[in-house]
């Protein structure tokens, strides 16, 4: 048997939801993870700081009792986001990034960006006090490929903005491609990039071969393998640019199971197990400490988390349930299609 211990590990990108999803989901996270960053995509979307406060205690309210869970909060950009605002919610503590979707991008983005002029008050504000730009690295333009959207976007809006702000701290979430992975290993320490768990397991076959998977269909889609052998390659370095967001999230089976399904993986549940075995697979269990507990403290410039989680390895292959069940329906857990022999130690 082996066995790995690490500091708790933090998930930098997930969606809770509200009312009965989030009672129902956030346990699931709750259970192994100590912090995160919550997405503000709710519908209205979390704009102000106000917004975010309230959203904070109803997240508490959901968490099992005695649980020490820490959300952080994030706001949702939008044309009239007010700089002053952000600030405020920044100093106070609440907020640890702002979340930038492109309109019509993905879930729920409707009240996102269209004209990037519009947020330079907020983005400069940003750049001057340190506060992250969480970014949804697609272009939305009806004539570019979904397969390209996330390097189209590198190239017309991410590094334009960078340049633009100069000193405004980014991660660029969910990285799908190896030119994701190129552009963020090749930036200083003021760009960070998430990789999700489900990421690193399916590529754009998963999703397509042998019927529709709609369980496998999230934003960004998955890509070719030779991306997907990218993100293993950038999760499992070392390399401290990269760190753990899962982008858990959960749709009831009715709104996946349908003739115009929603995008979104659910990995809360197991993402440390499946992690331990993409990184075991690829000969690099002891970066797993970096990539899901140091690097994204590190870059948000946080305290890595006192308490520890152990994984270990045993025989018998681990098992889930198929789906949670929620208040407001089941979810199905996202299935990696081989056995994981990793288990969480309670
Ligand atoms: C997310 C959701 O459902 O809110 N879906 C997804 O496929 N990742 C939105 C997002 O992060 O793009
Ligand atoms: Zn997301």
């Amino acid at each position: 048997m082996s066995t790995i211990t690490l500091p708790r590990p933090d998930d930098w990108h997930l969606h809770l939801r509200d009312g009965a999803m989030l009672e129902g989901v956030a346990p699931e996270t709750a259970r192994d993870f100590a912090r995160a960053i919550i997405m503000p995509n709710l519908v209205p979307p979390v704009v102000r700081g106000d917004d975010a406060a309230a959203y904070r205690e109803r997240i508490l309210k959901a968490l099992p009792e005695g649980s020490d869970f820490e959300p952080l909060m994030t706001l949702y950009l939008t044309e009239k986001t007010d700089p002053q605002d952000v600030a405020q919610a920044a100093a106070s503590g609440l907020v640890k990034a702002v979340k930038l979707y492109p309109a019509g991008a993905t879930t729920n983005s409707d009240s996102g960006v269209r004209d990037f002029d519009k947020v330079r008050g907020v983005l400069e504000k940003m750049a001057e006090i340190g506060l992250p730009l969480c970014v949804h690295g697609e272009v939305t333009r009806p004539e570019v490929d979904i397969f390209d959207r996330e390097a189209v976007f590198i190239e017309t809006v991410l590094d334009p903005i960078r340049r633009k702000t100069p000193g405004l701290r980014v991660v660029m979430e969910h990285i799908t491609t190896k030119d994701g992975v190129d552009y963020v290993a090749a930036q200083g320490d003021d760009m960070g990039g998430t990789i999700t768990t489900h990421h690193l397991i399916i590529n754009r076959n998963h999703i397509l071969v042998g019927g529709i998977k709609p369980h496998y269909y999230c934003l960004p889609v998955a890509k070719r393998e030779t991306h997907r052998l990218a993100l293993v390659e950038a999760a499992t370095s070392g390399n401290p640019h990269f760190f753990l967001g899962t982008d858990s999230a959960p749709h009831v089976d009715a709104a996946k199971e349908t003739a115009c399904g929603c995008a979104g993986c659910f990995t809360a549940t197991h993402t440390m197990p499946l992690l331990a075995h993409v990184f075991e697979a690829a000969g690099a269990l002891d970066n797993l400490e970096g990539f899901a507990s140091r690097n994204g403290p590190n870059f948000y410039r946080l305290p890595v988390n006192e308490g520890t989680l152990t994984l270990e390895k045993t025989d018998q292959p681990n098992t889930w349930p198929a789906k949670i069940e929620t208040g407001a329906g089941p979810v199905t857990l996202f299935d990696p299609g081989f056995p994981v022999h990793w288990h969480v130690k309670r």
